[in-house]
């Protein structure tokens, strides 16, 4: 039977004993029966013999594999036709470079709207490139928002603008994509691909690191318009030149054959529960029920500006914030972990991705209500 043709149905998270309901930011949690799916591969691979670790990517069982994977993403995001989608390594740490290295000759422009850890990170890697600003910078309101009413401009002669879709240190999000004059747009997708809706043909370049809504760390998702590709000048360093990617669909070397693999049952499990819609809705309900929490008392202190609240890490102090170590001692003792917040917001994060379940998030609102009560 190929996978495809594998029924997939919603399964208990923790229906495997000793497993907790993870809330970590990334890698993160899969859903149980992709989970299931990989160890089940791992020792004979769709029936050819070769286990998923030992599989060689010249083989036609990886090439099924791989385009599968791509067939599915451009579905599932709805990708024209004329974009590249790429399955790459390197982190979307190594985008913030490749990007710029690709759209930027010397001198070009570009503008940055810097809504937290990421996007500072993603400017300075573009200035060793070309002429690069931030085009609105929310670091004094300690990346509380991303600039919902636009807000800022854009240099007339800005080759793109680069923005971070979701902030997964800070738990803020755009709504819509960002006003930017017509300009060309680059998104770092990492922390909220194929959770959220995301007009593709708006952008020209979109990168995602999968690890947290689409599988395991080590692929790096890039999709690229055809503007994207014929900015790219000559003479760039091989790996680093999208074109080799590209003309040699994702194995111009080796490939991450795992990741690949484990993408592609996230996105097959995508297609089974409702496709993205279905995520979004899933996504939808689970953010509500924990910010219908946050906001009921003042117990809790969110972080985000309400019109800038994630869907996929929602962030928040305690009121008191002496009792944070005891709300994560007592969490993980009640099989909630991953909690705890990144050092440059402190307190507690949750992360929401595709494969965390309502279930999952029912039992965190119902532990804080009791701390709450406990501890109020
Ligand atoms: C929004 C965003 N961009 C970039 C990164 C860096 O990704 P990588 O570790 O894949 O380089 C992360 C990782 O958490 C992220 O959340």
């Amino acid at each position: 039977m190929r996978w495809a043709e594998r029924p997939v149905a919603i399964r208990d998270y923790m229906a495997v004993q000793g497993r907790i309901h993870n809330f970590g930011a990334g890698p993160a949690v899969l859903p149980l029966e992709v989970v299931e799916e990989v160890a089940s591969a791992l020792p004979n691979l769709n029936n050819s013999g070769f286990g998923l670790l030992e599989v060689s990517h010249r083989s036609g069982f990886f090439q099924d594999v791989i385009d599968s994977a791509r067939d599915r993403i451009r579905r599932i995001l709805t990708i024209p036709e004329d974009y590249h989608v790429l399955f790459l390594q390197g982190g979307a740490s190594t985008q913030f470079y490749m990007t710029a290295l690709n759209l930027l000759n010397k001198g070009d422009k570009a503008d940055f709207l810097v809504t937290g850890g990421w996007s500072e990170k993603a400017l300075k890697e573009a200035l060793r490139i070309g002429d690069c600003v931030s085009a609105w910078d929310d670091s004094g309101n300690g990346f509380k928002s991303v600039p919902v009413g636009g807000g800022f401009e854009i240099r007339e002669d800005a080759v793109y603008v680069h923005y971070t879709s979701n902030n997964t240190l800070f738990g803020t999000q755009y709504h819509k994509v960002p006003e930017a004059g017509g300009a060309h747009l680059v998104v770092d997708a990492s922390s909220d691909i194929c959770g959220v809706p995301l007009d593709v043909s708006a952008h020209d370049v979109i990168y995602a690191g999968a690890q947290k809504n689409l599988g395991p760390s080590g692929v790096t998702l890039v999709i690229l318009s055809p503007w994207a590709v014929s900015r790219i000048g000559d003479d760039l360093p091989t790996m680093l030149d999208y074109r080799t990617h590209i003309s040699k669909g994702s194995m111009f070397n080796t490939p991450n054959t795992f990741g690949i693999f484990v993408l592609d049952r996230v996105l097959s499990w995508i297609e089974m529960n409702g496709g993205l819609e279905g995520a979004i809705e899933r996504n939808r309900q689970k953010a509500s029920l924990l910010y219908d929490e946050l906001d009921r008392t003042t117990f809790w202190a969110p972080h985000a500006d309400s019109d800038s609240r994630s869907l996929m890490n929602v962030t928040w102090r305690l009121a008191d914030e002496s009792k944070e170590s005891v709300f994560l001692e007592e969490a993980a003792e009640a099989g909630l972990g991953g909690l705890k917040g990144h050092r440059s917001v402190g307190g507690i994060r949750a992360s929401l991705y595709n494969g965390c379940s309502i279930e999952s998030v029912e039992s965190l609102v119902s532990f804080m209500v009791s701390f709450e009560s406990r501890h109020g």
